[in-house]
């Protein structure tokens, strides 16, 4: 039996603590009265020197107006509130006569943890973030089936107070989850995501009823049903290795062609618009990146893969010519190398050492036809001295005489 502290007992945190308390000794700290049958409420000196993990699990506000049940996309957008948990911190520090383990599971944005809170704790003591996935009406039932616990450590690392905190939540939970442990940054991007991934399907879906209202003869119920029991490509991992952008011949035009469809029906929004805006910039944002390596290095820029994607020669609604184009603007030339690609613009055979992007990868393209062999160089060899930003962070990192970056991990290991 571990003995177990919750600073904050409000909507997640009594509920949560009261489902820990049917296996541990709980104790419980709010700034308001609370009250429970399971969980010892008590005061702040006794809650942190009786416990030796320390659950926050106060308020992180947002503003007047910015819950979403008022229109606010016009606001000027702003951070949650973080006084709560700052107080909470320094009651710890203040209070506690020995070391504790402090876990928060307040919700944040991602680099809040390290930025604002781990410099505040007194260093005796060790922090995890650990957010919880629980809804409201069904608190006690989620928190001991969730479909995943998130573990944030400083460098990510699996074992040490991670583990022990795996196995206090061994002794409670029902559904056998899974455990995701990384960064503390990495874990307040996996709980924030996850959420607004949930946003951005329901808009998604609500805007084709948008169209089915406008448009007629259409069931918005048909074409959701469709699209929910397409598991090969939206419904599963399918398209969740950030790199390249979405290309080809017939995704990005969709989405251009779609924007006249929602001007013409006076949807009164523009998702596809945001969606080709974003993947514009996001080509920018890696083509910088390639320009900020060739002007440091003193090297030329090759994008190796001018097709839409590997073993084939289209380079209609490309990616790479997309970066390419980018390169350009901000005044270096750029080449391709690819043996396949039917626009021969800018195309070369041979190159020496240079910043490479690496912008096919067989494995990742093909992998739901089955097990597939990697991109191998579309020239005779890698030039030593070169380096390849490899935007699937697949290619070894330590090959000889070249950098490989892994664009996309910006771990500090
Ligand atoms: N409610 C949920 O379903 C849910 C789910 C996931 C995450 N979260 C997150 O958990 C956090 C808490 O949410 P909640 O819904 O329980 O909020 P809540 O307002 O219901 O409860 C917070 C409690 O903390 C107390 N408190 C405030 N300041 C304090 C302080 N300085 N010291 C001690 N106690 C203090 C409040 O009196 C209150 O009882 C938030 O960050 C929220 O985003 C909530």
């Amino acid at each position: 039996m571990k003995k177990i502290g919750f600073i904050g007992i409000g909507k997640l945190g009594l509920d949560c603590a009261e489902v820990m308390a049917e296996k541990h000794e709980v104790r419980g700290y709010d700034i308001y009265p609370r009250t429970s049958d399971l969980v010892k409420v008590c005061d702040i000196d006794e809650l942190v020197n009786e416990s030796e993990w320390i659950f926050i699990a106060v308020p992180t506000p947002h503003a007047e107006g910015y819950d979403g049940s008022v229109p606010s996309s016009h606001m000027e957008p702003k951070d949650f509130g973080h006084d709560a948990v700052i107080d909470a911190i320094k009651q710890i520090n203040q209070h506690a006569r020995t070391s504790k383990k402090v876990v928060l599971i307040s919700t944040v944005l991602p680099g809040t943890t390290r930025r604002r809170f781990v410099p505040l704790l007194d260093p005796k003591h060790q922090f995890l973030y650990n957010p919880y996935l629980i809804a409201m009406g069904s608190v006690k039932w989620d928190m001991v089936n969730p479909e995943m616990v998130i573990i944030g450590t400083e460098d990510g690392s699996t074992t040490g107070i991670a583990g022990e905190l795996i196995d206090l939540y061994k002794t409670m939970m029902e559904n056998g989850p899974r455990y995701e442990i990384g960064t503390w940054d990495e874990c307040e991007s996996i709980k924030i995501f996850y959420n607004t991934f949930i946003s951005a399907k329901v808009g998604l879906a609500n805007m084709i009823q948008d169209f089915a209202l406008r448009i007629g003869n259409i069931d918005v119920d048909v074409v959701t049903n469709a699209l929910s029991r397409s598991t090969m490509r939206i419904m599963g991992p399918k398209y969740m290795t950030a790199g390249m952008g979405d290309a080809g011949a017939c995704h990005p035009r969709d989405n251009i062609a779609l924007r006249w469809l929602a001007k013409e029906y006076e949807i009164g929004y523009d998702l596809f618009d945001t969606i080709m805006h974003a993947r514009e910039l996001q080509a920018k944002n890696l083509a910088q990146f390639l320009v900020q390596q060739a002007l440091t290095h003193k090297l030329p820029i090759v994008i190796h893969g001018k097709a839409y994607k590997p073993d084939v020669p289209y380079c209609i609604g490309s990616y790479s010519t997309l970066v390419g184009h980018y390169v350009k603007q901000s005044g270096l030339p750029v080449l391709y190398l690819d043996p396949l690609a039917d626009d021969p613009t800018d195309v070369v055979d041979t190159v020496g050492a240079s910043v490479f992007l690496w912008a096919h990868n067989r494995k990742i393209t093909y992998e739901y036809t089955g097990d597939q062999a990697d991109t191998e160089p579309y020239c005779k060899t890698i030039p030593a001295g070169s380096i390849i930003v490899d935007p699937w962070r697949k290619l070894p990192r330590t090959m000889d005489g070249i950098t490989v970056i892994h664009y996309g991990n910006t771990r500090r290991s």
